[in-house]
């Protein structure tokens, strides 16, 4: 759920940024938006029961190397998780657009209006969230790797095909 929430906002951040200004644009943004803080929630909800319940030990064959990447990687994922939804409302409240969920409750704004803080938080959201790309496409690579050249049955830990 969290991982096709964040791969359908990252498409839509594509893809808006290059539309021309229209109804079609600022909708887009506003579906951007709210997914991205539904993301947040989500993301609270995942770290806090991945704190309250140990996962599946890794494979035996698993060697140090792959244990501390695995692990690194799993700790930038949750980082990017937070910290690029984060940006992106920091950057939306310094252009002086409040978010208002699902346009009925609206969010505060914890950055001030400030159109120089807006466009560093601009550039900082946008290679944030290529990073948040490019570490899962690289989780997705490696736990291939496992399933169908290690063979090790990794993707069962992710609940794939776990009986
Ligand atoms: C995990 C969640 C999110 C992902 C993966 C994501 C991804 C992206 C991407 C890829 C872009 C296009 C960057 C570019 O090429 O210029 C973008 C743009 C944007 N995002 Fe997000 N975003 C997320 C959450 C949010 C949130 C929570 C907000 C605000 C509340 C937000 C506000 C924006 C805005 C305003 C733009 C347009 C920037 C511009 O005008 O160039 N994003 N986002």
């Amino acid at each position: 759920m969290l991982a096709i929430a964040i791969v359908i906002s990252f498409c839509v951040g594509l893809y808006m940024t290059g539309l021309n200004m229209s109804p079609t644009r600022l909708k887009l943004y506003n579906w951007h938006k709210w997914a991205g803080v539904v993301i947040l929630l989500l993301s609270t909800a995942r770290l806090l029961w991945r704190l309250t319940h140990r996962p599946p030990p890794l494979p035996e064959s698993t060697t140090g190397l792959q244990r501390t990447a695995a692990h690194a990687g799993h700790g930038v994922l949750y980082a990017l998780f937070f910290a690029v939804p984060l940006a992106g409302w920091a950057y939306s409240s310094a252009t002086g657009f409040p978010i208002v969920l699902f346009g009925i409750l609206p969010l505060p704004d914890w950055v001030p209006k400030d159109r120089e803080l807006a466009e560093t938080l601009k550039g900082v959201h946008k290679w944030l969230a290529y990073g948040l790309a490019a570490v899962v496409v690289g989780h997705v690579l490696a736990a291939f790797k496992h399933q169908f050249v290690d063979r090790d049955g990794l993707m069962a830990r992710m609940g794939v095909g776990r009986q």
